[in-house]
């Protein structure tokens, strides 16, 4: 945090967005009309999980799921259902940086998908699945859902993808969601929603530095203000200060603020299909199929 805030521009990784209080405006968000890649996803989940399970059942028939940043596996539940009675899946690991998360999915999965063996595991996304390797050998599929991979700058996916390659071993399976580019307007408004959830949920960062690390942030003298380029694909978020402003973080930081300043808080990449088969190509995957 005092990295970003002390950097020029500044900026906070979006990564701890998710306390409890965010992981709550995450759900309005992804409840409010304007935000359409929950159902978009839900609906391919939904109307095509035979289809799903079928193409990784013709790779392999015993395995387990890991799935990165599982949030409530909403989705997932569909395929893992499947899995369950087409008696294909050993374990599932859902992957979330938020305990909150975790220890819910360890509460409620088992009445919502019964007879499915669940490990939850609460960290970093490759650092967790190394943790799952080590704790099973078998085949993994790993999940990666609902866009999170375009939190993933444009100039880093490449990176991650080959090292998300690079721990996986010949025969694992990788199921991404990526939010496709589309008329601008639709996919800016999805990041600006008429509630304000979307800015509450940027704001509720600088709420968290003030319980957490002791600062002093003070929310109203900051707004929220959200750009998406065609173009590159790029959606990004960043609060802007209101007013020149010190804000201090524990007893020995002052953070200062000129009036107008923006802290860059998010990017949301879009893709292109072409885009997205390139990336798995270059990191040395094989896609297989689309959703
Ligand atoms: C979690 N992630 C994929 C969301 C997104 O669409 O980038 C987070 C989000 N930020 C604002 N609205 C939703």
């Amino acid at each position: 945090v005092l990295k970003g805030l002390q950097a020029s521009p500044k900026y906070l990784q979006s990564k701890y967005f998710y306390d409890k209080k965010g992981d709550e405006l995450f759900q309005e968000i992804m409840n409010c009309g304007e935000y359409y890649l929950t159902n978009c996803e839900l609906e391919i989940f939904a109307e095509q999980t035979s289809s799903l399970a079928d193409i990784i059942i013709q790779q392999h028939t015993d395995f387990d799921v890991v799935e990165l940043g599982a949030g409530d596996a909403i989705k997932s539940i569909y395929l893992l259902r499947e899995l369950v009675n087409k008696k294909a899946i050993s374990t599932y690991f859902p992957v979330d940086i938020s305990n909150h998360i975790i220890d819910l999915l360890n509460r409620k999965l088992p009445e919502q998908v019964p007879h499915l063996n669940i490990h939850g595991l609460n960290g970093e996304y490759l650092e967790m699945l190394r943790s799952a390797k080590k704790i099973s050998d078998k085949i993994k599929l790993v999940l990666f859902l609902g866009s999170n991979i375009g939190n993933i700058s444009l100039e880093d996916v490449p990176a991650f993808c080959r090292e998300l390659r690079s721990q996986l071993s010949p025969g694992d399976m990788v199921l991404i969601g990526i939010d496709l580019k589309k008329n601008p307007a639709q996919i800016l408004s999805a990041y600006n929603d008429s509630k304000g959830y979307t800015k509450q949920f940027n704001l509720n960062l600088l709420q968290r530095i003030n319980t957490e690390l002791d600062g002093d942030f003070d929310l109203s003298s900051f707004d929220h203000y959200a750009t998406y380029d065609p173009q590159s694909g790029a959606c990004k978020s960043y609060l802007v200060s209101l007013e020149e402003q010190q804000v201090h973080i524990g007893m020995n930081t002052e953070i200062f603020f000129r009036k107008d300043e923006t802290i860059f808080m998010e990017i949301s990449q879009k893709y292109t299909i072409e885009q997205s088969d390139e990336i798995a190509v270059q990191s040395g995957f094989i896609a297989v199929a689309h959703f």
